[in-house]
């Protein structure tokens, strides 16, 4: 074969984040935008990368390399091309999306045995080496699929499944990039300036999560959502929302939402509202609330498929 092209979801994190990065577990779910890489043989004698979606090809440099490397693969060449119908905007985890597809293909196109762990391993250490830090929840949902309870660099990693339904959001987003490496140093800034408080809101919102992962698997959404406006005023304490978040979620809750929360690293990105469907016609509600708030409604189904080879 001298071409592959391989697939990986986006993600939105459902709880915990900013405590995921210190130990703690939090609740993540793939969706259905899913990035797509090509890797091609050629006899260039180099590695050419075409990655106009990608915000920074440093995720699929640093991936190609290593990949090569730790599974010895011997090339003549090779072109990687990516296609995203998901702009990088919306920090639906176009990086670590990118980053597995580019390990899954590069896998397949030399066709290495390599499982789930191990891809997540690598594309852990690329993350980090590209970034600096986080806790690589990203690139489980993008490996595993589905929604995970997920700790710290992959300490568990377990997919969580419920009766049937499948969780009812609606996703706003602020219209403002936010920037996670910055947040996650402001967080651990605090957590040096007041290290009691802070490991005090960090472990309040690990408990939550482990809550919020009962409900799930009960389908218990009033209870997720009731969660998740506790997981929310953990993050105002920790100074990681935004005035622009707040206006969706307060315009969301309004309109009957079950619970909102801000969704990864905060600042700006998207927030996530749970719908109350017992009540007609809430998810429209939702939606135009959060649209007159000034947001935009990204559509997406949650509990996707993890990476896979496509041909
Ligand atoms: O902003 P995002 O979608 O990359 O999410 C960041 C989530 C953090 O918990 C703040 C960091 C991490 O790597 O877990």
């Amino acid at each position: 074969m001298t071409e592959v092209t391989a697939t990986a979801p986006g993600k939105l994190m459902l709880m915990g984040e900013h405590a995921v990065v210190y130990g703690r577990p939090c609740l993540v779910t793939a969706v259905d935008r899913r990035l797509a890489v090509t890797i091609t043989e050629t006899q260039s004698g180099k590695v050419e990368i075409k990655a106009p979606q990608v915000n920074n090809t440093q995720f699929v440099e640093k991936a190609l390399k290593l990949g090569v490397k730790r599974w010895k693969i011997k090339h003549q060449g090779l072109l990687v091309t990516t296609q995203s119908p998901f702009s990088g905007k919306y920090g639906l985890g176009s990086s670590a999306a990118v980053v597995v597809a580019s390990l899954k293909a590069l896998v397949g196109l030399f066709s290495k045995k390599v499982d789930n762990r191990e891809l997540f391993k690598l594309a852990y250490q690329v993350i980090l080496e590209v970034q600096g830090l986080g806790s690589g929840f990203d690139a489980a949902a993008a490996i595993f699929g589905g929604t995970l309870y997920f700790v710290t660099g992959g300490r568990v990693i377990e997919k969580v499944e419920n009766k049937g339904s499948v969780l009812p959001l609606v996703v706003g987003y602020t219209g403002i990039k936010s920037n996670s490496v910055e947040l996650v140093k402001q967080v651990a800034q605090s957590r040096q300036q007041f290290p009691e408080k802070v490991e005090r809101i960090l472990q309040a919102i690990g408990k939550l999560v482990d809550q919020g992962c009962a409900a799930y698997i009960a389908g218990d959404w009033e209870k997720l959502g009731k969660l998740m406006d506790f997981n929310q005023e953990y993050l105002r304490d920790l100074g990681v929302s935004s005035p622009q978040l707040e206006n969706l979620i307060l315009a969301a809750k309004r309109a009957g939402a079950w619970g909102a929360k801000l969704s990864g690293a905060g600042g700006g990105d998207c927030m996530i509202a749970l719908i109350n469907s017992e009540v007609d016609q809430s998810k429209p509600l939702i939606i135009e609330a959060i649209r007159k708030a000034g947001g935009e409604v990204v559509e997406v189904i949650p509990n996707a498929e993890g990476v896979r080879v496509e041909s």
